[in-house]
């Protein structure tokens, strides 16, 4: 599904990948990792927002920075911040935008969605009336409109009170596309086929999700034994 061969990535001025290797096939993949090593990176280089400045990410083949002129239902991201990805004012019209039809029947569709979901009165919500958790579920709403052949989902779970985060996590296990979520609630992961643990945008373990989630907790754990400014990963030496 997602091949990501010898890939070298700079962002500005950081070097975040020098020669990434992941062949993602498993329907269900966790992304998990410290703040800074390259999660999103990874999702921007997938869905073609940032090409690497070296080597190749592919989407069943094709090229990931010809995606969305020419498979542009191939991939969905769902932004880390909500408010990177919603356009529209209203929550009906944002809907719309993720069917991709003709104005009057998508917001029909998009009104009978929401009621579906019990949520009809969010259609003709101000999106700058709902909270951020609110605005992320609507992300996710779309995405869910909108179908995709690969969900890239960049922190969900991180605004989401706990309804809606068992809500997201029943979803993601009845949609039958290819899912790669990174996040830091790592319960969220453990009936995942596979988890990749991300470390200064190398892949420190990679595996079941038990064991990569044990050894990074594991990880976490003895840099904060090592004292209050030792937890975080980049002030280590290399
Ligand atoms: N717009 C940017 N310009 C320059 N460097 C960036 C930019 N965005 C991220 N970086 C750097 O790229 C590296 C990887 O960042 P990335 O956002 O991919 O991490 P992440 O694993 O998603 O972290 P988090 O858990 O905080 O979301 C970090 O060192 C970060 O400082
Ligand atoms: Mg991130």
């Amino acid at each position: 599904m997602l091949s990501i061969t010898n890939a070298s990535l700079m962002r500005g001025t950081t070097a975040v990948f020098a020669g990434l290797n992941l062949q993602l096939h498993e329907p269900r993949i966790g992304l998990i990792g410290d703040n800074g090593a390259g999660k999103s990176s990874l999702f921007r280089m997938a869905c073609g927002l940032d090409a690497p400045q070296s080597g190749t990410v592919t989407v069943q083949g094709l090229p990931a920075y010809r995606i969305n002129t020419q498979r542009p239902n191939m991939v969905g991201m769902m932004f880390q911040n909500p408010d990177d990805q919603i356009v529209f004012p209203t929550v009906q019209e944002e809907l719309a935008l993720a069917l991709g039809l003709s104005r009057r029947e998508a917001q029909e569709k998009a009104r009978a969605f929401l009621s579906g979901r019990g949520l009809q009165d969010w259609a003709e919500r101000a999106i700058s009336s709902l909270s951020h958790g609110q605005r992320q579920h609507v992300c996710w709403l779309a995405i869910l409109l909108s179908s995709p052949a690969l969900i890239l989902l960049d922190e969900p779970f991180a605004s989401l009170d706990l309804p809606g985060q068992a809500l997201l996590h029943a979803d993601m296990a009845r949609v039958p596309q290819h899912i790669i979520v990174s996040t830091h609630v790592l319960e969220h992961l453990s009936s995942f086929d596979r988890v990749i643990w991300l470390d200064k945008g190398q892949v420190r373990a990679d595996g079941d999700p038990d064991t990569v989630c044990r050894l990074y907790r594991a990880d976490v754990a003895a840099r904060a034994a090592r004292g209050p400014t030792r937890h975080l990963s980049h002030t280590l030496p290399t």
